[in-house]
């Protein structure tokens, strides 16, 4: 066990707002703590609720505040005599809140191997998206049939190929523009926005046994409420404020295994994973900017020299 001192490019905001309030920081870290490990970051997805964090639209944390929720990248030092892991180790994870960074520490009991087809885009991308996909599927239980409001973004895609592989029939929105990503996916694909209920109900005209909802906006709240069977579940990760109070809000449960399942599936291509945009680390804002707008196919990821 080495214990240097390293120094780590941060991502941090001293007040809420667009994307000007981000600024670089460099700190040194401190000795690296006992179980824990220090990786320099290859990659690091980004999510909407690093931007919706930025924004003040949640305030999880005090200002300033860092972001960041994925990564993948190699290990530089370990403190563990667990014989599992050692420096030179490539590795993937979540944490929350500061993964957007050059270096970072983390608990050994949340790594993941990196396997080795899977580039570090990829690599560094998925963990919020699986593990976030993994509950959602838990927490809805035995179904046949699930509606999937916005299954073109990270959390989607990952949804939509996990209930495929359970035999469930899956109905999912998305744009114009991303109808044949979601067939590819798996789903029927339908266009959201006015007129969804009428659509849906042409495509699958049996009420639903589930929903799940990746947008939180109107037209998602009453197409559930028209299209899912009586006592189905209806639920939202969005984490907004809906007009129907019979819509069940999901939260992420963080857990390894089921990451590590997503990450097999992605490593022997039985699910598909798309990277469509990716920014080096110094081009953060423009990256923070885009992933505001709410229209990411797949997944947006950070780079790292
Ligand atoms: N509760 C939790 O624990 C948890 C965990 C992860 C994420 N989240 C939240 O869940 C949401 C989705 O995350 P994500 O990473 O999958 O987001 P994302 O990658 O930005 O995907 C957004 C999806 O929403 C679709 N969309 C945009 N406008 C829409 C509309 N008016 N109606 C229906 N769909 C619309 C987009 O489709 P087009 O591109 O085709 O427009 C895309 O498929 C975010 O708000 C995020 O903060 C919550």
């Amino acid at each position: 066990m080495r214990t240097s001192t390293m120094q780590s490019k941060i991502l941090v905001a001293s007040e809420y707002g667009q994307s000007h309030v981000l600024e670089f920081i460099e700190r040194t870290l401190p000795a690296l703590a006992e179980g824990m490990a220090r990786i320099e970051v290859k990659a690091a997805g980004i999510n909407p609720i690093d931007a919706r964090r930025m924004t003040g639209e949640f305030k999880h944390a005090d200002l300033p505040q860092s972001f960041g929720t994925e990564y993948a990248g190699v290990i530089v030092e370990i403190n563990t005599t667990q014989p599992h892991w050692k420096v030179g180790d490539a590795v993937l994870g979540s944490g929350y809140g500061f993964t957007h960074a050059t270096v970072i520490d983390v608990p050994i009991a949340n790594l993941v191997h990196k396997p080795e087809n899977l580039d570090w885009l990829t690599a560094g991308s998925l963990a919020g998206a699986a593990q976030t996909a993994m509950t959602i599927l838990d927490e809805i239980g035995p179904t046949q049939s699930l509606l999937i409001h916005g299954a073109s973004g990270g959390v989607g895609s990952i949804t939509v190929q996990l209930a495929k592989e359970r035999g469930i029939n899956v109905v999912a929105t998305a744009s114009e523009k991303n109808q044949n990503y979601l067939a590819k996916l798996g789903a029927t694909p339908v266009v959201y926005g006015a007129g969804l209920t009428e659509r849906l109900k042409a495509i699958h005209p049996t009420p639903f046994d589930a929903s799940i909802d990746m947008s939180g906006n109107e037209d998602a709240t009453q197409a559930s409420l028209a299209s899912v069977k009586k006592g189905g579940f209806m639920g939202t990760i969005a984490g907004r404020k809906l007009s129907s109070a019979s819509i069940h809000a999901v939260w992420v449960k963080r857990n390894l295994h089921n990451l590590q399942y997503v990450v097999d599936r992605v490593a022997n291509g039985s699910f598909l994973w798309e990277v469509s945009r990716s920014y080096p680390f110094e081009q953060a804002t423009q990256a923070y900017d885009d992933i505001l707008n709410g229209h990411t196919r797949g997944k947006s990821v950070l780079t790292f020299d």
